[in-house]
């Protein structure tokens, strides 16, 4: 959601900031605003709208601080205006703060602080946190050694300048020193707030520190020489360093140009160790391409073959299958027993898990039930013995999915042996939330992807369920080895097969979504395996086209969907031979009855089609059960040029946010 980004070092802050938050705008982009110290004060300065306002503002300012933090806003509480930007500060001005996450109890807490005489400017839950931590400043500074109540300085209103504080007994500790007023404020504060946050504050009483709390909202650290920085999520750091430290819930950091010091939310100073990214800054830029989405869409070849190198044994030898063909690194107490899978996602994740249920039952035999997280979480299915629960997010930051994981996990631990939770997660970043919740990973191995509307995560979760579904059902033998060594063989034609959509229809998709610029309605089908990716094909379009677009089971669409048809509806109909070709087929003729224009995404001959559809995007002949990987690609192609023709901003589509860390 919102970005949050923290710098202490050497170099001009606000340069630093700036980039960093460049790299964040996908994550919330309706206002910003960066806070440094320079000369005993706070410096703020925040805009509405998109990061070029602010970098408007800023252009021409000689501002050489070397701390500072900044924020990219996705309104919670709050209309997007500039005064309810980031950073927020206190009555005073001493104290600058920006947030990730929803305050609960902040109504309550702005009360009692409006009562002790804090005035508030913004209409925002975070406003609570510089007040809260400059209450918490004064009372540790009144307890202070050598500070007297009749002191002057003392009072939030007016504090001390620690330039002028006597030298004998200083009030203000070196950043050496483990006790630091300013830490030790936030530590009090953040104890006293509810809900889900990730924070970074900077004060102009303690210009050498940078400190920062984490309460499931993510914030990572990052380690350079004699620099420290912060950040919500790592594209941020990657430009910078790669050696990074992501803080656990409960946990705060003090970072000076010293070092880091990190601490428990009860002051217990912890040992952690930054741990290695291999990723390079290369990829987090476009690379030549108009938009992140269209790079992460020409990226997926490459992703596919990530994937099998990473999931699949080359080596296996189908004519004396020893073991099985997948190398998934999960422990024999996933599989032992194994009667029933239930999925938790949210979005596009939750349409990945939809094709899993098909691989996991269809293949390995395994009942599997998928479940919005958000849904879950709140009526979760009965418990069942020996389940496996997989949480899928690409972004392993989703506070649903999180959340329904950690309600699985709770609800289980008093149950006998047999319901005790077995959680397993599908995520593209396994330094995520999700990595630290569950014992097990399947990394998705996709790379970073900017792009708000998933493209190259969703073929990368699929893929993971394709070892995961082949992997059991060699363990339990519910499929020939010969029809394992044939999907092994098909999942390895798949990379070839996307370049090829790629190569010979984009150019055709794209004189394709003039005709569809103005269009209101979209209908897509599908069926099987393929009704998944019809869902996609719809959420793909609306995110980033704002076009209203409906997925439907194909042969659904008489229950319903079929009364919105006339000549303005097109009906986008994904026909895989196999199972369900020829109902599918008949399913499009009856809205082509209807007056609707059908295009097909089919391998049928040009011939063919022509007597079913009006339009044809072709796509390579593959076994239905790998066809989503290869149906999908035209679809994203498809509501990208759509929204491009539209004049849309692809990458940043109005109200989405990539990684959704509020409930
Ligand atoms: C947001 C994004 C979607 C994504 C969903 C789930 O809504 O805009 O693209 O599918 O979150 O994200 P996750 O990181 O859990 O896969």
């Amino acid at each position: 959601m919102c970005g949050i980004v923290g710098y202490i070092g050497t170099r001009t802050a606000s340069e630093i900031l700036l980039e960093g938050l460049r790299k964040l705008e996908y994550r919330g982009y309706d206002s910003a605003g960066i806070a440094t110290v320079l000369e005993g004060q706070i410096h703020c300065v925040r805009a509405k709208g998109k990061l070029h306002n602010l970098q408007e503002k800023l252009a021409g300012e000689n501002n050489p601080a070397q701390i500072g933090i900044g924020h990219t806003r996705w309104a919670t509480h709050g209309k997007p205006e500039e005064y309810n930007a980031h950073p927020h500060m206190d009555t005073a001005c001493r104290i600058a703060v920006v947030q990730n996450g929803i305050i609960e109890n902040y109504r309550e807490l702005r009360e009692d602080l409006k009562a002790r005489g804090h005035e508030f400017r913004s209409d925002t839950d975070t406003e609570v946190i510089p007040h809260l931590i400059a209450e918490c400043l004064k009372e540790i500074r009144h307890q202070e050694p050598g500070a007297s109540s009749s002191e002057p300085g003392l009072t939030v209103d007016s504090f001390p300048d620690p330039a002028r504080t006597p030298k004998v007994n200083p009030p203000y500790p070196s950043p050496l020193s483990s006790h630091s007023p300013l830490l030790e404020a936030v530590r009090q504060a953040v104890t006293q707030l509810q809900g889900a946050f990730a924070i970074a504050v900077i004060s102009a009483d303690y210009p050498d520190e940078l400190i920062v709390a984490r309460q499931q909202a993510p914030l990572v650290l990052g380690f350079g020489q004699g620099e420290f920085y912060c950040a919500s999520d790592t594209p941020a750091l990657v430009p910078y360093t790669r050696a990074v430290l992501p803080l656990d819930n409960g946990e705060l950091a003090r970072l000076t140009p010293l070092g880091v010091e990190v601490y428990s939310f009860e002051g217990q100073r912890l040992k952690k160790a930054p741990r290695t990214l291999n990723w390079n800054p290369v990829m987090v830029e476009k690379q030549g391409f108009k938009h992140f989405m269209m790079k992460e869409i020409y990226e997926q070849p490459g992703v596919v073959r990530a994937c099998l190198e990473a999931y699949f044994d080359s080596e296996w030898d189908s004519s004396n299958p020893t073991q099985s063909p997948v190398q998934l690194n999960l422990p024999e107490s996933l599989y032992t027993d194994l009667q029933r899978i239930q999925v938790v996602a949210c979005g596009t994740s939750w349409h990945a898990g939809l094709v899993g249920k098909y691989l996991l039952e269809q293949l390995a035999g395994i009942p599997t039930q998928v479940q919005y997280a958000s849904e879950f979480r709140y009526s979760p299915a009965p418990l069942t013995p020996h389940t496996l629960t997989i949480g899928v997010t690409q972004s392993g930051e989703t506070a649903d999915t999180l959340a329904a994981l950690e309600m699985e996990l709770q609800r289980r631990s008093q149950q006998p042996p047999e319901f005790q939770a077995h959680l397993l997660g599908i995520t593209n970043r396994p330094e995520s939330s999700l990595g630290n919740l569950v014992p097990h990973i399947i990394d998705t191995h996709a790379g970073i992807e900017i792009g708000v509307a998933a493209t190259k995560t969703f073929v990368a979760q699929l893929m993971a369920f394709y070892a995961l579904a082949i992997d059991l059902a060699f363990r339990r033998q519910s499929v020939s080895v010969d029809q394992l060594a044939k999907m092994l063989d098909g999942l390895r034609q798949l990379p070839a097969e996307i370049e090829m959509i790629l190569e010979s229809q984009e150019r055709y998709i794209e004189e394709l979504a003039h005709d569809f610029a103005e269009t209101q309605d979209f209908i897509f089908l599908g069926r099987g395996i393929n009704f998944p990716i019809a869902l996609e094909g719809a959420l793909k379009l609306k995110e980033i086209s704002y076009i209203h677009a409906e997925g439907y089971p194909a042969g659904e669409m008489k229950h319903g969907p079929i009364a919105l048809l006339d000549a303005k509806v097109p009906v986008v109909t994904i026909a895989m031979p196999g199972t369900v070709f020829e109902k599918v087929l008949s399913n499009a003729q009856e809205a082509r009855a209807r007056d609707a224009r059908l295009i097909g995404v089919t391998p049928m001959d040009e011939q063919e089609a022509a007597d079913t559809f009006d339009t044809l995007i072709p796509v390579p002949h593959v076994d239905e059960l790998l066809s989503p990987i290869v149906t999908v690609i035209p679809l994203q192609l498809l509501s990208y040029h759509i929204a491009a023709r539209r004049g849309l901003d692809v990458d940043q589509p109005r109200n989405l946010a990539k990684s959704v860390t509020v409930e």
